[in-house]
């Protein structure tokens, strides 16, 4: 494996986990549901690439979930990382279907996910969201028993509040595990884990925010505009309207992107999630897509950019 970029290192929480300030998400690599796999110009031989990209761009952390393709996301993955016989830290995660009350049932769903990914351990499970009845505490004590039986690495939460993750954090210290890591959407365009005290709280923590959908699943790269929607779900959920209000902000970032070499829309997007603190896990879905995503990395924006871009955002409203 050449390696063009050296790997900007950050740990994971309070871990010895290290991975890359940048990751790659999975979400789309055999979903047909959401991002039509197969459909809508990308194949297996488009997300090999990414993986193989990811790779050699300094990328080091990848974040699956049997959700993903029922399954399939972790499949290809586990494959790519064997093929590819380079050390990567893999996350999955947990479906907490309200029929999974037991820590057995997560153990269950643990070791079906390593079977797809061909591992003995994942370096990061998570709990892909909080839903009842199985209380945090619960689900705290079957992620540390996941870790006492060796299958898991850390563990970690996603879509939790503050509260619930405080109660999470909690939870597993009087099991002796640290809590890793909260998964949770934030963008330029979604940015409540700064105002709802989640962001606050994973510093205080030492809890790393791994932020999800950090280009606003394609709005950040500026290729989306009201005359060119994307197709399908995202086109529903992006309207018109909404592609319209973004525009200023895009065209900001393109111009401070330009005064730092020809950075793209999407690698300032990135840029900003990392400067706030968060490890953003950008989606790819070919070669291409992963190696730009990469180069958010290496430089910083400044803190008057910082402040220039934190306007804007907020000037578009909900
Ligand atoms: N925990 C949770 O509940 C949760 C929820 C959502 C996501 N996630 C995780 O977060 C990851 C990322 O989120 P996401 O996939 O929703 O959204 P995202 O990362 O904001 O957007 C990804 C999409 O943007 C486009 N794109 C990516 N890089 C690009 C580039 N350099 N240039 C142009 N277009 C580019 C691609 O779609 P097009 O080419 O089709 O535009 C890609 O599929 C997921 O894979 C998953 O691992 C977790």
């Amino acid at each position: 494996m050449q390696q063009d970029n050296p790997l900007e290192l950050v740990p994971l929480g309070p871990t010895d986990i290290q991975i890359s300030r940048l990751g790659t998400g999975a979400w789309a690599w055999g979903d047909s549901m959401f991002w039509q796999y197969g459909k809508a110009g990308y194949d297996e031989a488009d997300i090999h690439a990414a993986y193989q990209a990811s790779l050699a761009h300094g990328i080091n952390f990848f974040d699956t979930a049997e959700a993903y393709g029922f399954g399939r996301s972790e499949e290809f993955l586990g494959r790519f990382y064997r093929e590819a016989g380079w050390p990567a830290v893999i996350a999955s995660k947990f479906l907490p279907f309200p029929w999974r009350l037991t820590s057995r049932s997560l153990l269950r769903a643990l070791r079906s996910s390593l079977r797809r990914l061909g591992l003995r351990q994942v370096d990061l499970y998570q709990i892909h969201f909080p839903l009842p009845p199985v209380s945090v505490e619960s689900r705290m004590d079957a992620l540390a028993d996941a870790v006492d039986a060796g299958l898991t690495r850390a563990v970690g939460v996603s879509n939790y509040s503050e509260e619930q993750m405080r109660r999470a954090h909690a939870a597993l210290a009087r099991r002796g595990v640290p809590l890793a890591s909260n998964q949770v959407e934030y963008s330029l365009l979604e940015r409540q884990p700064e105002t709802n005290g989640l962001l606050a709280a994973c510093r205080e923590l030492n809890v790393t925010l791994i932020a999800y959908s950090p280009l606003a699943q394609g709005l950040l790269t500026g290729k989306y505009t009201p005359d060119n929607p994307p197709s399908g779900p995202r086109g529903r959920r992006y309207g018109r309207e909404r592609l319209a209000k973004i525009q200023p902000l895009l065209g900001l970032m393109k111009e401070i992107g330009q005064g730092h070499g020809g950075k793209t829309p999407a690698q300032v997007a990135l840029n900003w999630t990392m400067a706030k603190g968060t490890v953003p896990i950008p989606g790819a879905k070919n070669g291409r897509q992963a190696m730009d995503n990469a180069a958010a990395m290496g430089w910083r924006l400044s803190d008057d950019e910082m402040a220039a871009l934190d306007a804007a955002s907020s000037r578009i409203g909900p």
